[in-house]
Formats: structure tokens, C-alpha cells, sequence
């Protein structure tokens, strides 16, 4: 296994280019189902969890080559229709599938993914949407089996604004036959993205960016070359980086507008920011004044920068206060924080922060993608030494993070060690 070796205290400063969004990769990947054909993705992050992604597509029967960032998905082949539970177990994301394949072969199974790090994350927005759509689903020894004679339009009205249900019903509506309207849909910029590359395949939908999708289900798709927007998520922890380090970093390759909230909540801990057409420079205060943030769906403060929000605010001069309303348990980073010296209490789905003068260096242990990252960020400030235990949480969500780091005067290695 890997560790994060650092030697926190240095300020960083210069560039960094921001990978494409895995978020955004991930749902990109498997619409390629939906065609017969060659489509290459360009600006795909090389991720863990698109290797696992793209596991799941050979084990469908697709080829894939990623090299230098551009993915070529060759769906001309595919010959099963299943996404055992060795996949979905790694990533939930590999629910993605479910759509795709219902839509262009009619059926489907795919392991229903338990739950995860931070408490249960259902799927029943997925399996009513489908159903809506004419799926007939069963439940058979863990696995959702869906079947369709074909799928056609309807209406879909979301109880809770979901990313991956807007994502997985968007994919079969495309294909079903008919009207589907898709009503307190995501608007995070990795759907909007994701319609983007299905209208280029062929797909009518209005209302793109909006909370309301209208779907006039087309016969097929064409394979087509689309490029994936930038990591929204990857930019942030940099510019928190930037931040607590008190240094000065220019984020480039960026879309500013998806960074909105997070630039505002930066500007109110004292940094400068600074934006140009695609990077944002920020540059680091002396004080860093507490700012409390409530995580919500896009354009909110996102659920994933909450950890990152938190290993900053336990440097701020004062308290802070985080409501987490996405996942009311994702706090698995507060005790290994507090390990570093942070002095942060959670009741319930709120933690209250209050800022220390100093972290100190310790081993810890990481326990999912974002949690890692805001244990990067502590210590890189800390004193002395850190050691992040378990790096494969990060190379799930973070390409080349510590050369990324190094290159802007982090010091910070990757080393190799065996858990016993
Ligand atoms: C996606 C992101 C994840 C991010 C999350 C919220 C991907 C691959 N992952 O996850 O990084 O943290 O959005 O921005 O894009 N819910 C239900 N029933 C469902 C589905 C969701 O109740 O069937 C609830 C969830 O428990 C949660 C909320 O809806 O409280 C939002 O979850 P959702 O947007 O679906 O998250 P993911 O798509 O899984």
C-alpha cells in the first residue's frame, strides 16, 4: 500500500492545472452504452475509479484505451449486461450502467451498492424513475434486474434533487420512446455536462442547467468526441491549499462560474481571489477569519469540499460552525483531524470548529476520497511530520496529487508500506 509522507510548513506558490472531472468522466463513460460505435472523451482524469469504470465496460464487452487523457470507448461489442457486485462494491458510481443498458438492450442487473464510508446512500430515486419509465424491476440475491419490453416516456418528479438519478433516468429517457420530463432534477455542472455529450450524440432535451429536463426520446445515438469539463472538486482543495498555507495559487484550466460559492466563502476568510475566463488565482491572508458553511445541492457549498472547509477552518482565528444536509454522517475526517490537533465537536450533522493556533504532525488513516484530501491539507500546514495512511482513497478522486503538490513547493512524497 501507499502513504502520504509530508513535511507541512512550507507556503505554496505558482500554477496548477486542473485533470477533467471525475464526476463528470464517470457518468460520461457508461452513456457510451447508449451507442454502437467509437467515441473518445478527451481530458479523462486517470483515476482509480475510472480503471474500475472501465473495468465494468470491458466486462460488458467494450474496448477501451486511455492514453494521455483521451479515452476511446468502443461499444460495437457488447455481450453482457450485468455489473457484478466486485465492481459496484469498489465504486457506486458503477450504478451508471443501469440506464444505459436497460435503454439500448432492454435489460439489465446490476449489485445493489450497500452503503458506504458516511452511512446509507440509497438508490430507490434510480429504481422509481426507471419503473416510471416501464422497467419492470425485482430484487434477486443483492442484484437490481431490470427488463423492458422498451422503455417510454413519462413523468418524473424527484422527491430530493439527486446527481446520479437525474444521471442514470437521463440516459434511459433518451433512448425510451416518447416525452419524458424530469422535474427537481441536478443541475451540478457534471449533468449539465452529461446532456451536453447526449445532445452531441443525437439526444433532443431542453432545459439544460435547469431544474426541469424535457426529453423527446430519440431511435439511436451516434458515437461522437466530447471533452470532459474540469474537476470542480480537485480546484477547490487546491484553493483551500492556497489558502491555509497562507501562499498564493493560480488554479488554470478551471470554470470559474462552477467555483461560484466556494470563491465567495474563500473572499470572507480574508484571501484574495482573483478570476479570468478559465483560472482563479487566490492568495493566502495572515488571519484567517472563521466562516461557517452549509453544504447543498449545486450551486450550494458542495458536500465534497466540506471535509476541505473543515481542515481550514481549524486554523481560522475563531468559530466556525458546518451543517452537513447532503449526508448527515459524513464527518469520518473529524477524530483523524483532531489526532493533527484540530478541536472540532459534531452533534449530529453539525461540527463546530474551533481554530488552533497550530496542528501537529501524526500518523492517520484515511477512510474515504474527501476525507483524505482535507487530511492532505492539515498537513501541509502542520508541524513536523504527517503521515496519510491508505493513499488509494485519494488516487480514487485526485490524478498525480502529490506531484501536483510538489510542484508548487509542498513537500510531500508518496512511499510505499505494508498494513498489517
Ligand atoms: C454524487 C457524487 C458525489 C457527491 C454527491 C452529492 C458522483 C459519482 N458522485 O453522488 O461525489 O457527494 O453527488 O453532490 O457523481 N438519495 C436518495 N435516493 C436515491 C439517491 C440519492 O435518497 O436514490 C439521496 C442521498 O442519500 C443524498 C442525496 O440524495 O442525501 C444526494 O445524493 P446524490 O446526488 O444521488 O449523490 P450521488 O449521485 O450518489
Amino acid at each position: 500500500m501507499h502513504k502520504f509522507v509530508i513535511e507541512g510548513g512550507n507556503k505554496l506558490k505558482g500554477e496548477i492545472e486542473i485533470s477533467g472531472a471525475k464526476n463528470a468522466s464517470l457518468a460520461l463513460i457508461p452513456a457510451t452504452l447508449l451507442t454502437k460505435g467509437e467515441t473518445v472523451l478527451k481530458n479523462t482524469p486517470n483515476l482509480r475509479d475510472i480503471t474500475t469504470m472501465l473495468q465494468l465496460m470491458k466486462a460488458l464487452g467494450a474496448k477501451t484505451v486511455l492514453k494521455n487523457n483521451s479515452l476511446l470507448v468502443d461499444t460495437r461489442k457488447i455481450k453482457k449486461y450485468e455489473a457484478p457486485y466486485e465492481h459496484v462494491k469498489k465504486m457506486r458510481a458503477s450504478i451508471y450502467v443501469l440506464g444505459p443498458l436497460l435503454a439500448r438492450y432492454n435489460h439489465a442487473k446490476v449489485s445493489l451498492p450497500g452503503g458506504c464510508a458516511w452511512g446509507p446512500r440509497p438508490v430507490n430515486l434510480h429504481i422509481e424513475g426507471l419503473k416510471k419509465l416501464g422497467a419492470e424491476i425485482d430484487f434477486e440475491e443483492g442484484y437490481i434486474v431490470a427488463k423492458t419490453k422498451k422503455l417510454t416516456g413519462g413523468l418524473i418528479n424527484f422527491d430530493v434533487s439527486s446527481v446520479g438519478a437525474t444521471g442514470n433516468i437521463l440516459m434511459a429517457a433518451v433512448l425510451a420512446k416518447g416525452e419524458t420530463k424530469i422535474q427537481n432534477a441536478a443541475i451540478e455542472p457534471e449533468i449539465t455536462s452529461l446532456a451536453e455529450f447526449l445532445i452531441k450524440m443525437g439526444a433532443k432535451i431542453e432545459g439544460i442547467g435547469t431544474n426541469q429536463l424535457l426529453i423527446q426520446g430519440v431511435d439511436e445515438l451516434k458515437a461522437c468526441k466530447f471533452e470532459t469539463i474540469p474537476d470542480r472538486i480537485e480546484a477547490g482543495t487546491f484553493l483551500i491549499a492556497a489558502t491555509m498555507t497562507k501562499g498564493k495559487i493560480k488554479i488554470k484550466n478551471c470554470i470559474p462560474s462552477h467555483l461560484d460559492i466556494l470563491l465567495y466563502k474563500l473572499k470572507e476568510t480574508g484571501c484574495k481571489v482573483k478570476t479570468g475566463k478559465n483560472w482563479v488565482e487566490v492568495t493566502g491572508t495572515e488571519k484567517i477569519k472563521p466562516v461557517d458553511i452549509t453544504t447543498a445541492i449545486y450551486p450550494g457549498f458542495p458536500t465534497d469540499l466540506q471535509a476541505q472547509w473543515i481542515a481550514l477552518m481549524s486554523i481560522a482565528i475563531g468559530s466556525s460552525q458546518i451543517a452537513e444536509t447532503i449526508y448527515y454522517d459524513r464527518f469520518k475526517h473529524v477524530p483523524e483531524l483532531n489526532r493533527l490537533g484540530a478541536n472540532i465537536t459534531v452533534t449530529e450533522n453539525i461540527a463546530v470548529i474551533k481554530g488552533v493556533t497550530n496542528l501537529k504532525g501524526a500518523k492517520v488513516m484515511s477512510t474515504d476520497l474527501r476525507a483524505s484530501a482535507s487530511l492532505i491539507l492539515a498537513g501541509l500546514v502542520a508541524e513536523g511530520k504527517t503521515e496519510i495512511l491508505r493513499a488509494y482513497h485519494i488516487d480514487r478522486g485526485y490524478e498525480n496529487i502529490e506531484k501536483k503538490l510538489q510542484k508548487v513547493g509542498a513537500n510531500i512524497k508518496r512511499k510505499y508500506y505494508q498494513e498489517f
